[in-house]
């Protein structure tokens, strides 16, 4: 990653990335945020978004980006003017609305209709995660939010969790220059292998919708969660 950063910072003066929420990625911002990979990335010109965020307040331990606040972005010098959290002390839907606002602002600053020409380029990474049932962003099995095709950001209600979440969704994550899984565990075995291997269907694996449309796509597991994918 930090490869990653600083080899695009020679070609352009900012670096957009979308952090992944749950507890996966707290290792990874852990070390980075430690002094062996801290002084190596010119935190100055990241600019940092959310792939979801779950609608409980920020001072809430389920809340995404408090967790990245408290493991990483307290510790390295980020401008706060370019952290952009998504917004949970408004009405979610309106949330979600001024979430794309600023997405088209920095990736389509002309028109969203730019956004049906395939060459757009949003994000420089994105970061996911894999939740045991497939899920990825809150894209959850069997909601139509997969099959979003025009709104970048939607705020969706889990039956399952009798709560709401805010989303990005794969017209502006599939068009990201590189998206990263990150994936541990043996419960998340299953899942991996039915993104991986399986048939396409997304409604039963909501992560397989995630497919770059120019860019790359990285996974990241260790041994526990690719053991059935293991030749
Ligand atoms: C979230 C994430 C979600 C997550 C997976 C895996 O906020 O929950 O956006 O997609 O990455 O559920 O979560 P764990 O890493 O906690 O298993």
């Amino acid at each position: 990653m930090v490869d990653y950063i600083n080899r695009m910072l020679q070609q352009q003066e900012q670096f957009t990335i979308a952090l992944s929420g749950g507890s996966t990625p707290k290792k990874l911002y852990q070390l980075l945020a430690a002094e062996n990979f801290k002084n190596k990335i010119d935190w100055q010109k990241l600019h940092v978004f959310w792939g979801d965020e779950r609608y409980v307040p920020f001072n809430d331990e389920r809340n995404n980006a408090k967790m990245a606040f408290d493991i990483l972005l307290n510790h390295v010098p980020v401008p706060l003017t370019q952290i952009h959290k998504i917004r949970t002390d408004i009405e979610p839907e309106i949330s979600a609305k001024q979430y794309e606002k600023i997405l088209y602002q920095y990736f389509s600053p002309d028109s969203r209709l730019k956004t049906r020409g395939s060459s757009l380029t949003t994000f420089d990474l994105v970061l996911l995660g894999l939740g045991d049932n497939a899920h990825t962003l809150s894209l959850f099995p069997g909601y139509e939010a997969i099959h979003e095709k025009k709104s970048w950001v939607l705020s969706v209600f889990l039956k399952e969790e009798n709560s709401t979440r805010i989303t990005l969704t794969a017209p502006v994550v599939n068009r990201a220059a590189c998206i990263v899984f990150l994936v541990s565990g043996a419960d998340k075995a299953e899942a991996v292998s039915h993104v991986l291997l399986n048939d396409y269907v997304p409604d039963l694996y909501p992560a397989q919708i995630i497919k770059p449309l120019n860019g790359e796509l990285h996974w990241f597991m260790d041994e526990a969660s690719a053991a059935r994918i293991k030749k």
